[in-house]
């Protein structure tokens, strides 16, 4: 995670940001904080990057890198406003002594790859380029999904569909082109499905343990889902994050390290 010491909307880069809305820099700071303190007491250990000035998304961790079994598929972002938080990522899992694959493709990390049953499900459309899910499968090791994207709203994989377990999601298939939804429902009969509703209040944007599924407060009708279906939903307000396209599950880079042998 990355505190948002210097979260700001100053350019708009996708659906959400529009930069003549006031942020509250004071308050952002204030709800990551109770994010982070919510993964602590739950039993996670939280990393984190050092926030640099002029680079006011650099909160949004999930978009650094991928890694599988210590293995990391580095960004490389689409827009120039963030194309220096690459390499800030890229040091941090030096000094861990993973593996880092370079990328030569545009991808946006855990934005568009969600880690399932083994496999990476992969979005494009708006961000992450469709070589980049190839890529990734190369350095990782690990089988792709790619799933097209299609509304504006959703531009990252991690704002329409999230991993609840080792082998369950729930998604939105209204952000999916038709096709896309066809794969998804072949490869996951029993997802939870939610609706844009839902969506909209960036309930999908969540973090699940398996157990815990820490999300955006707004999301009240998929918290009720996720207790029904026997999760612990731990909801969070993330009003000032949300002004600039992300919440809960953009904050949080998740490390898969290497399988002890
Ligand atoms: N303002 C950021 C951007 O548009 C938000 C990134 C949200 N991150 C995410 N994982 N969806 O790039």
């Amino acid at each position: 995670m990355c505190p948002p010491e210097h979260f700001a909307v100053e350019y708009s880069i996708n659906a959400w940001m529009d930069p003549s809305t006031p942020v509250d820099a004071e308050l952002a700071v204030k709800q990551w904080t109770t994010l982070r303190e919510a993964l602590a007491a739950a039993g996670h250990t939280v990393h984190l990057l050092t926030p640099q000035p002029g680079l006011p998304d650099m909160v949004y961790a999930a978009n650094g890198a991928v890694s599988v079994d210590g293995v990391v598929y580095g960004a490389r972002f689409r827009y120039p406003q963030r194309a220096p938080e690459a390499q800030l990522h890229r040091d941090f899992y030096y000094r861990l002594g993973w593996t880092f694959v370079e990328p030569a493709e545009i991808n946006e990390g855990e934005g568009d790859f969600a880690f399932v049953r083994g496999m990476l499900l992969a979005g494009h459309g708006f961000r992450t380029a469709p070589a980049a899910h190839a890529e990734a499968q190369e350095a990782l090791g690990r089988p792709v999904i790619s799933l097209r994207l299609v509304d504006p709203r959703f531009y990252h994989l991690d704002t329409a569909l999230a991993t609840l377990t080792d082998d369950t999601i729930v998604y939105f298939p209204g952000a999916f082109s038709e096709p896309s939804q066809r794969v998804l429902r072949q490869l996951f009969p029993d997802a939870m499905i939610a609706d844009e509703t839902d969506a909209v209040a960036f309930g999908l944007n969540l973090v699940s343990d398996g157990r815990n599924a820490f999300l955006n407060a707004e999301a009240t009708g998929l918290a009720a889902k996720l207790a029904a279906a026997g999760f612990h939903p731990v909801p969070l307000d993330l009003s000032e994050l949300k002004k600039g396209g992300g919440s809960v599950k953009c904050c949080i880079a998740e490390l898969r390290g290497p399988r002890a042998i």
